[in-house]
């Protein structure tokens, strides 16, 4: 049991509401963190160029305080795709908390920019909080954003990603492991795939010596990055997006890992696996639409008056 709640808190890429144990849990790795130069950012990253990541989501709970939590990436007007963890952290009692916001078009997630309100969400139906499988779902805004250079959805790329692919990851995550607060400028990792069986035996490696469970990453379902100690991803990081950097296409998204870039890989659910989910709810907002105009048809259709409108 006590692994178990440690490995939750750690390997999440986000900072959702820490309970108690959080305290020995930081102290259990503390070791690792001293190896980590306080000058790195993301960890390890460097600020993103303004305007080089115009479809980056900061989402953040919270009126006049606001407090970041994940990230996302616009990939229509509408929807914000990010992890499932991300989605799962703010949903209660069957609906999505209301403080809930998303910004775009600033790297500085608390100023500039847009800021928008969400109706609802999908999350993948076999979205796995125990193991960390099939990591993502989708907000939708409340009304369309209004587009500009500084705010443009990211293309997808549904080709199976390979090994040793430079990619680029940008987050607010946190730029040490044990830092309080989460980076307040957008950070870029430039970094590279690495191989599935490669990936699979350094994560088991890493949880063994560090004494805690890791779920079993998935091929087919995830991607590893791995850059050098001292340079991955950090808690806030996850929902985040993963590009290709010839393309610049989102191949995956922030899910997991050791935080924070301790020399393990990162995980990332692959977004090639998961074309018809995404696609789907790409097509939401006019899916939503339509059943609205339903309704009202249905409700011409009960009004004697507007019987001839109902085709
Ligand atoms: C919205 O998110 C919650 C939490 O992840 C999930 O239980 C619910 O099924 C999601 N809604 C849809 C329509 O996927």
């Amino acid at each position: 049991m006590w692994n178990f709640i440690v490995w939750k808190q750690l390997f999440l890429y986000n900072c959702i509401i820490i309970s108690a144990s959080s305290v020995s849990a930081k102290r259990d790795l503390s070791i690792f963190f001293e190896h980590v130069s306080p000058r790195f950012h993301i960890v390890g990253g460097t600020p993103s160029d303004p305007g080089s990541a115009p479809y980056m989501v900061a989402l953040s709970l919270g009126g006049t305080v606001k407090s970041f939590f994940c990230g996302g990436s616009l990939i229509t007007t509408e929807t914000v795709l990010t992890a499932g963890h991300c989605v799962e952290a703010v949903h209660f009692g069957g609906r999505l908390i209301p403080s809930l916001h998303g910004t775009v078009g600033t790297n500085h997630w608390m100023r500039g920019g847009v800021t928008f309100g969400f109706r609802g969400n999908v999350t993948h139906p076999q979205y796995s909080h125990d193991e960390i499988k099939n990591d993502l779902g989708m907000l939708l805004a409340a009304a369309p954003i209004h587009l500009t250079n500084l705010i443009q959805p990211v293309p997808l790329s549904y080709d199976l990603i390979g090994e040793n692919v430079p990619v680029k990851a940008t987050g607010w995550g946190k730029t040490r492991a044990n830092s309080s607060p989460h980076s307040e400028v957008l950070i870029d990792l430039y970094t590279s795939t690495i191989q599935s069986s490669t990936c699979v035996l350094d994560v088991q490696k890493t949880a063994m010596d560090l004494g805690i469970y890791a779920p079993p990453v998935d091929p087919a379902h995830e991607i590893c990055t791995f850059h050098s100690p001292g340079h991955g991803m950090c808690n806030g990081d996850s929902g985040s997006a993963l590009l290709r950097r010839d393309s610049l296409q989102q191949v995956g998204i922030v899910s997991w890992g050791f935080p924070c870039a301790i020399g393990a890989p990162d995980m990332y659910t692959r977004v090639s696996a998961y074309r018809d989910f995404i696609e789907d709810g790409k097509k939401l907002p006019s899916h939503f639409f339509i059943r609205n105009l339903q309704k009202q048809q249905n409700k011409n259709t009960q009004n004697p008056d507007n019987i001839f409108y109902v085709p």
